[in-house]
């Protein structure tokens, strides 16, 4: 099967001049984050200053810090949830000129990723799909078909560990935001940017008592498909698993 991510380097060397990005041109600079359609209902989170998690010595966590890919059965709490998202993508602030802080870096601060959530056990909320809206700290929840934690699990070469999750990160590319300033480089960022995000989430949930599993293994149209992105202009750049550790 031909490789996405590889056709969308090729097309955009084939209409970006190298030397003159979109912002360069004057073309405006895209939305910090994806539209919610009108009529999604909009999931509240627990505000982030209102989070208490067990503290870690940092050092700890980083030497303890390794793949997990086996889960309790147990949920997480609604507060645990919350707490890893905000730490791979919480929006700190949002300055006068459109450009968003958040407890990770990111190349020029274009902040290019969103975020859809396979929920299988977390407490208060109901299983399926979901997006997190970064900038209001909120949730929405995508309609779906009903096996699409099947069908995720599948797109990722069946690996047993996103069916058993208790939920599953699939970060995703808005290459827009991105490539508006650094054209092709654009793609090179994005994928550092990416390591930055999961490594934030390894950190975390050890603090937390959970386990995660990097995913880079996957089937890049199935993937897209099942989370109903087009694969260029949106795509699954990055996934990981996560859920109470075992031990
Ligand atoms: C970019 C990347 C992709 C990975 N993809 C997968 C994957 O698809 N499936 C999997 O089970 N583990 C995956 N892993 C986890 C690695 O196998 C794991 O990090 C490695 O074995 C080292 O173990 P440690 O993380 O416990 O130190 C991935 C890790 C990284 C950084």
């Amino acid at each position: 099967m031909e490789n996405t991510i590889g056709k969308q380097f090729m097309k955009m060397t084939k209409y970006v001049n190298l030397e003159l990005s979109a912002q360069s041109q004057g073309v405006p600079q895209p939305a910090l984050e994806l539209e919610a359609p009108n009529t999604a209902e909009l999931i509240e989170l627990p505000s982030p200053a209102s989070l208490e998690m067990p503290h870690i010595d940092l050092r700890l966590a980083v030497e303890q810090r390794e793949t997990r890919r086996d889960y309790a059965d147990h949920p997480l709490t609604l507060q645990e949830f919350t707490y890893l998202l905000w730490c791979t993508q919480g929006v700190k602030s949002v300055s006068d000129i459109s450009i968003t802080r958040r407890t990770v870096p990111s190349a020029g601060s274009r902040h290019a990723f969103e975020t859809w959530l396979l929920i299988n056990r977390v407490e208060g909320l109901q299983p399926g799909l979901y997006r997190y809206l970064a900038l209001s700290h909120k949730m929405i929840k995508i309609p779906t078909e009903v096996d699409i934690r099947q069908r995720l699990t599948d797109a990722c070469k069946h690996q047993k560990h996103v069916f058993e999750s208790a939920v599953t990160l699939f970060w995703v590319a808005v290459t827009e935001r991105m490539v508006w300033r650094y054209s092709q480089r654009g793609y090179r960022y994005m994928f550092l940017d990416a390591g930055h995000v999961c490594q934030n989430l390894y950190l975390a949930a050890e603090q937390i008592g959970c386990g995660v599993c990097a995913i880079a293994a996957y089937d890049d149209d199935l993937v897209n498909q099942a989370l109903q992105l087009d694969g260029e202009k949106l795509f699954a750049i990055y996934i990981a698993t996560l859920g109470k550790r075992n031990t």
